[in-house]
């Protein structure tokens, strides 16, 4: 075990939908950078409720969740600068997957070229790169999927959360993405939730 201060810090968090049914009891986890954390369980046993409250969509009833020692419970999602990828944080139709890529890099105020350069790498990533200018509704659910990932990475951010981010894709681009994940996270240190 690592000896620095953690990233992340789960303290005594506990999330009720209907105020009375526990579905997060009493979860106490600290999550180091450069960890590549999954979390494991059972068909509802709440590890997209975890992790909804570590983005923000969804608060704790109790408890509280800190990001370098310093809480974050009250602070919303856009602010919280974590990459993203959740089934129903879809990508916006209206837009090319070139500009969706580009989007977290926009409302971080990055020059054009520094843009393109970074938006050709995630297409390439995840082999996408000849569907730049296509938009998502003409794509499959495997590439809409890789898409998201490509958004969710392009920023480099410190913490990329994700729900069963690959759950689209066939055994050959699971496997591909897998090894591309394991890669990044070595090269970069971004800690995966
Ligand atoms: N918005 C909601 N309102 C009410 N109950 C909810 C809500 N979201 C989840 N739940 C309930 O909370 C429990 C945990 O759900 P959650 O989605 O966190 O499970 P999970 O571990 O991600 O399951 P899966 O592996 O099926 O994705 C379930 O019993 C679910 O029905
Ligand atoms: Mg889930």
């Amino acid at each position: 075990m690592t000896h620095s201060n953690p990233l992340v810090t789960f303290t005594g968090v506990q999330k009720t939908y209907d105020g009375h049914t526990l579905v997060v009891r009493d979860l106490n986890l600290e999550i180091h950078k450069g960890e590549f954390l999954s979390l494991l369980g059972p068909s509802g046993s709440g590890k997209t409720t975890t992790l909804m409250m570590l983005a923000g969509f969804e608060s704790p009833t109790a408890g509280e969740i800190s990001l370098n020692g310093v809480p974050i419970t009250r602070t919303p999602p856009h602010k919280r600068n974590f990459g993203m990828v959740f089934q129903n944080y879809a990508l916006f139709p209206h837009m090319t997957v070139a500009d969706n890529i580009a989007y977290p890099l926009t409302v971080r105020k990055l020059g054009k070229s520094d843009r393109e350069a970074k938006v050709k790498r995630a297409l390439d990533m995840v082999q996408m790169g000849h569907m730049g200018a296509r938009f998502p509704g003409q794509l499959s659910g495997g590439q809409q999927q890789r898409v998201a990932l490509a958004r969710a990475l392009v920023f480099d951010p410190q913490l990329v959360l994700m729900d069963e981010p690959l759950g689209a894709l066939d055994k050959q681009l699971r496997e591909h993405m897998q090894i591309e994940l394991k890669a990044l996270h070595r090269r970069l240190g971004v800690t995966f939730v």
